[in-house]
């Protein structure tokens, strides 16, 4: 198959997780696919790893400069950008073990969690529409979450992010539909998808089946989704058969939002 057939796609956070799983099937699909991360040598290794048009470049998505440093190197290379996957996040609550609830707010770990989560995607969607109005059909996918449609109370941060990335893309969709820009924007929300986001929560051997025992009894389908599942969905919204979808929220979530 070849739905990405001639498409030049830029995919952020892709040295692990649900990046790297989009960067790998967009690849098999047709697509030129750059990977881009702050874990350099992760990502070159996954990029030399992945069969097809794949390359590695470093970006750091909350850095100003390294967007603009991204879109010469793309105009200069490729001319255009037709896909974006806005996919590099952080938690704050699984990265530290600070707290992050609302009442014991630590506003530097919060403004870190949107510099991340909310500055890189809004630099991302900005830089890609100045590349993508040479594309005669283009995809902003933001990854928003679970957690941007409900409260989480232990993550306040995280979940303040990814609400603003889910309308962010909903602004996004509109400003170019009102503007005829060859470019749709959408978001995906996904539920507990096993990457190694999770590995400092889940811990190590038995501890660690046991919580992925314990999360998934919380999910309707019962089992924590794979990156994959997510890479299948971003597919469908980088793709042309979603050429009439924008402005839309798509939940991978094994039915916990039904
Ligand atoms: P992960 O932690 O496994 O991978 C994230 C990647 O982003 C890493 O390679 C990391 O080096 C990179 N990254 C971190 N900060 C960066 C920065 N400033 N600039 C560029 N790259 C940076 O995470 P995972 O699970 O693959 O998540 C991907 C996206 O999906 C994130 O936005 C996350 O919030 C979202 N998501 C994940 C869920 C899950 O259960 N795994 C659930 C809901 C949303």
């Amino acid at each position: 198959m070849h739905r990405l057939k001639e498409k030049v796609v830029l995919v952020t956070g892709a040295a692990r997780g649900i990046g790297q799983a989009i960067a790998q099937l967009f690849c098999d699909e047709g697509a030129t696919v750059i990977l881009s991360d702050i874990n350099d040598e992760l990502g070159q290794t996954v990029s030399s790893s992945i069969k097809g048009k794949a390359e590695y470049h470093h970006l750091d998505v909350s850095k100003v400069d390294d967007w603009e440093l991204i879109r010469r190197y793309i105009e200069s290379k490729y001319g255009r950008l037709d896909v974006l996957i806005n996919n590099a996040g952080i938690t704050g609550f699984l990265e530290t073990t600070g707290p992050h609830d609302p009442e014991n707010l630590d506003i530097e770990s919060w403004h870190k969690v949107h510099s991340v989560n909310l500055d890189g995607v809004a630099l991302g969607c900005k830089t890609a529409i100045a590349l993508m109005k040479k594309s005669t059909s283009a995809s902003i996918v933001n990854l928003s979450s679970r957690s941007g449609i409900v409260g989480i109370p232990g993550a306040a941060a995280y979940a303040s992010s990814k609400a603003a990335v889910r309308n962010h893309s909903k602004t996004v969709a509109l400003y170019c539909a009102q503007n005829n820009y060859p470019i749709r924007c959408n978001s995906i929300h996904p539920g507990a998808i096993l990457t190694p986001m999770w590995d400092a929560m889940l811990g190590e051997g038995d501890a660690r089946e046991s919580a992925i025992k314990a999360i998934s009894s919380d999910i309707p389908l019962n089992t924590m989704g794979d990156a994959k599942d997510v890479a299948y969905a971003a597919l469908y919204l980088a793709s042309d058969e979603s050429k009439y979808v924008t402005g839309i929220e798509l939940n991978v979530d094994g039915g916990i939002l039904a």
